[in-house]
């Protein structure tokens, strides 16, 4: 969504917005702008499209000022268009904005009757007309953020920028996360770490419904309701905040390539040994029933996860996608965990079930890839997927790391409740363990995937199958394919396939069966076979067991074997590669996928 940087500094801030914006882009974002503040004049410069294209107007309208704002626009309320662009300006007031005030309509209309019309369709210009209107009844810039705020509904990050103040910024973050950045006699704001990484690495993350007044001298800052806070400034890991392509033509490539390693670091965190490695407050031994939620590529890893849970740990699993949870209103048994899974941790739909099942449930745990996001924090217990930095929209290593940690825990529900023996907890860890190697030999297939993907390419619609939990794993290798490369494609339960899907076969419809040679093996075969009988083409994707039912079919795929029930995330890879390499074949923007955010905070 929508980036976030702000910056007082010694030299022309320009350069360093537009460079910090650039680390911000894997956001996702259709238009960008920076104002700044020179000799106490306000002045802004937008352009619509990529950050190049703002970078060239830049060339040619330079934009002087040791005081800046800038700002990646993710449209919501308008078109993505010049007039809709951040900043948003009115009179002496600049403003960038992330998130959605969700009564802008009704102060519009307070605004109208103040004799003051809006230019543009977005909820943010409103911010702007709203501080401006207070400063021309008197305020100070400060009184006015605070008195506009107050009027705000929904939930976001604002970041002011004032004319005649070339050093003061203003911070306010309700519901969307922002940082402040400590420097040597300069402040920064961002909405992540990773934007203000080239600058510093102390950092102060404002909790929810802060403010802060900034200044080069530092930042003063309060809570909801105006009292002064503490906040505690943290030193990041910069290691944590690269986002390099390391020679990869892609993020998404680099992420996909990565998976052995970081699956292999956190495996290492959680398994000792012995065992499973979990803090012992983790105890499923009485639990009622686990409730997991997520949105997305997230929610797939919990969908896997609940056949793990079910068959490992005996333990009854409901989930949901966030956006419906959340509305649902579903009771909850005292006796439970919920669970949220995010990459980003800041994902809205599945923050806001998270605090619908605060004080409900036994406790709540976080399973992200951001260890300080809000939905780490807010959670009693936070399990980091330890991934590293995920730039590609499509996510792919954080799926794997999601999934491996609720694998981690499934075992344990398993222990815990006694319904694992020695001898099963061994062969499952035993399985763990060699995934990393396993996932090292799945890699090795890329090359004849570049090769089927050129057919692919061509195809309008591409179907999914698979069964248990490579069900779930076909409908994210469907997720996958259609969000990079704009092929519409389905995922299935494999006998699923009779009671409707099965009228779309015919011989421009490539079906990509998942199949590891498990105990349903023979049954996902039937449903291959009613696919060829229909003309369909089919991919199988299985391992050297399976390969012999691939006789008709159009093209194979050989995995290494893997024991049940971990299949998934080893069969991940290739689904991730098909999606890759079509989108490659297609031409699109593999990183930055049309009309898609990275991180998603708004509901
Ligand atoms: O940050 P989160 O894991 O909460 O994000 C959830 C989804 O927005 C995300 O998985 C999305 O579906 C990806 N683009 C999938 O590749």
């Amino acid at each position: 969504m929508c980036g976030i940087i702000g910056v007082l500094g010694f030299h022309e801030v320009a350069p360093l917005l537009v460079e910090s914006l650039k680390r911000l882009e894997y956001r996702g974002y259709d238009s960008a702008g920076i104002a700044t503040v020179n000799e106490g004049r306000l002045d802004r410069r937008r352009a619509v499209g990529k950050l190049v294209n703002l970078s060239d107007l830049l060339v040619h309208e330079p934009l002087a000022g040791k005081a800046g704002i800038g700002h990646t626009r993710w449209a919501t309320h308008g078109a993505a268009n010049l007039g809709n662009a951040h900043p948003h300006r009115s009179g002496p007031v600049a403003v960038v904005h992330n998130g959605i005030i969700e009564n802008f309509r009704e102060l519009r209309a307070e605004l109208a009757e103040a004799g003051i019309t809006p230019e543009t369709q977005t909820d943010t210009e409103t911010v702007a007309l709203l501080t401006r209107m207070f400063i021309d009844r008197g305020l100070a810039p400060r009184e006015a953020a605070v008195a506009t705020l107050k009027k705000l509904e929904g939930a976001f990050a604002l970041l002011w920028l004032f004319e005649g103040e070339n050093d003061l910024l203003i911070a306010a973050r309700k519901g969307s996360p922002l940082a402040i950045g400590h420097g040597a006699g300069e402040m920064f704001v961002g909405s992540d770490a990773i934007a203000l990484s080239p600058v510093t690495d102390r950092i102060t993350y404002l909790a929810e419904g802060d403010y802060a007044f900034v200044t080069r001298a530092g930042a003063e800052i309060f809570d909801a309701e105006g009292r002064r806070a503490n906040r505690e400034e943290t030193r990041i890991d910069l290691s944590s905040t690269r986002v390099e392509k390391a020679g990869y033509k892609h993020f998404m490539a680099k992420e996909i390539a990565e998976q052995p390693v970081v699956l292999g670091d956190a495996l290492r965190h959680y398994l000792t040994p012995e065992g499973v490695n979990l803090p012992a407050e983790l105890d499923f031994s009485g639990l009622e029933r686990l409730t997991l939620v997520a949105c997305g590529t997230a929610f797939y890893a919990c969908s896997v996860a609940k056949y793990w849970f079910e068959q490992l740990a005996g333990l009854p699993c409901e989930i949901d996608v966030a956006s419906e949870f959340r509305y649902r209103e579903p009771p909850l048994p005292a006796k439970s965990y919920a669970i949220f899974v995010s990459q980003s941790g800041e994902t809205a739909d599945t923050l806001a079930a998270l605090r619908y099942c605060t004080e409900k449930v036994q406790k709540t745990i976080a399973v992200v890839n951001v260890p300080s996001s809000s939905i780490a924090r807010e959670c009693d217990l936070a399990l980091p997927i330890l991934a590293g930095v995920e730039v590609g929209v499509a996510s792919t290593k954080a799926f794997t790391c999601q999934l491996l940690v609720l694998a981690v825990m499934a075992l344990k529900a398993g222990i815990d409740r006694g319904h694992l023996s020695a001898d099963q907890v061994q062969g499952h860890l035993d399985t763990l363990r060699a995934l990393p190697g396993l996932m090292n030999a799945a890699l090795t297939t890329s090359n004849d995937i570049a090769k089927l993907a050129e057919r692919l390419a061509e195809a309008q619609d591409i179907l999914f199958l698979g069964r248990g939990p490579m069900f779930p794993l076909a409908l994210e290798g469907a997720l996958k394919l259609k969000e990079i490369s704009y092929i519409h494609a389905e995922g299935y339960a494999s006998g699923e396939l009779k009671h409707g899907p099965i009228a779309l076969i015919d011989r421009l419809v490539p079906v990509i069966v998942l199949a590891p040679h498990d105990r349903l093996f023979d049954k996902t075969v039937s449903n291959m076979q009613e696919v060829m009988a229909r003309h369909g083409k089919v991919l199988l994707i299985t391992d050297s067991k399976g390969i012999a039912a691939a006789e008709g079919t159009w093209a194979q795929l050989r995995l290494p074997e893997v024991a049940e029930p971990f299949a998934p995330i080893l069969y991940a890879l290739p689904a991730q590669l098909l999606a890759y390499h079509t989108a490659i074949a297609k031409g699109t923007d593999v990183d930055q996928p049309r009309n898609l955010a990275k991180s998603v905070t708004v509901e």
